[in-house]
């Protein structure tokens, strides 16, 4: 009969605190090699945030900086595909799990990479009545292991993909060392707006994490045959940013980019000139700009 929480005296002889402790510590031993930590939010669901974490990566990597992504979505992870590493054999050795490696050497860690098979969902083992309670903390579990049981080597930059809602922002900002930045991700409806700046309030006002600032994404539609750009929605003018966040970019809606994430190829590395590669392209610049002057006392020489 295992042994439930309550039944527990101290923490019952398995001294969880001292393994958390060590994990942690591992955790900042990892973490030291890693330059720059941003996080890829939204309150909202479905509005690209995995899409803006993919291009994010591909355009640091095109500038030849070393790049790894944690797809921090643990339940509805997304990345292993976006960047055509499904099916990767992981390779665990006694310094840890090597992270998969996807175009322009991009690191890349997702639960995908574990589950056996397509269909499979992640479900925790332990008594059923507790299972959902203990959900939160399995997760954070898991985040804490990708950070500090992966072997990412030296990074100039770290992205994490977080899953819809606000709570993980805390588990994020918990779990690491420093964060230098978040990039959060709208559409320009009001309904989105509307949540997304309550996320914006709780990561910068209550958590203290350093907003880089807010990609639109979905603004325009473009014909992939023409080129052509229609608006979609009226995009919302600068001066209406929700509480006044840094427009990194307006992306429009381009279908090929769903299906280069379908495809695990980043929409930046075939579609550069087009009208939503100029966008990603210029969100990019924008972030770097952030990394490279908020954070310069930490610039390591070896970023080109
Ligand atoms: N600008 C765009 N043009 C075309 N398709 C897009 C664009 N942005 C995102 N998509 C597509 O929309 C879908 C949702 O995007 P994505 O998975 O990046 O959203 P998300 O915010 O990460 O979702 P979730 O909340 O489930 O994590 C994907 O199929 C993606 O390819
Ligand atoms: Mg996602």
């Amino acid at each position: 009969m295992p042994k439930r929480y309550r039944d527990i005296v101290g923490d019952g002889g398995s001294n969880v605190a001292g393994q958390v402790a060590a994990q942690t510590a591992r955790l900042h031993a990892r973490l030291a090699g890693v330059q720059y930590t941003v996080a890829v939010m939204s309150g909202k669901g479905g509005v690209g945030k995995s899409t803006v974490t993919t291009n994010l990566a591909a355009f640091f990597a095109m500038q030849g900086w070393r790049v790894g992504v944690v797809d921090a979505d643990i339940n509805g992870p997304s990345l292993a595909k976006m960047f055509g590493v499904r099916g990767h054999q992981l390779v665990l050795d006694p310094n840890g799990v090597m992270p998969a490696v996807g175009p322009l050497g991009i690191r890349i860690i997702s639960m995908d990479l574990f589950l056996a098979d397509d269909k499979a969902p992640v479900v925790w083992s332990g008594p059923q009545a507790e299972t959902f309670v203990w959900r939160g903390t399995m997760e954070m579990h898991t985040l804490r292991e990708f950070l500090s049981d992966v072997q990412w080597g030296e990074l100039d930059l770290l992205l994490l993909d977080l899953p819809p809602g606000s709570d993980r922002v805390a588990t994020i900002r918990d779990l690491l060392p420093h964060l230098h930045g978040t990039v959060v991700v709208t559409i320009p409806s009001a309904v989105s707006q509307f949540v997304v700046t309550k996320s914006i309030t709780l990561a910068r006002d209550l958590l203290h994490t350093p907003i880089i600032g807010l990609v639109e994404n979905m603004t325009a539609y473009v014909c992939p045959t023409c080129e052509d750009v229609h608006p979609l929605f009226g995009p919302t003018s600068t001066a209406e940013m929700p509480l006044g966040v840094p427009l990194l970019g307006r992306i429009p809606f381009d279908p090929r980019m769903a299906a280069a994430g379908d495809a695990g190829t980043p929409y930046m590395l075939e579609h550069h000139a087009s009208a939503a590669g100029q966008a990603l392209f210029q969100m990019g610049e924008r972030v770097r700009a952030f990394l490279t002057t908020v954070h310069q006392d930490t610039a390591r020489s070896t970023i080109p």
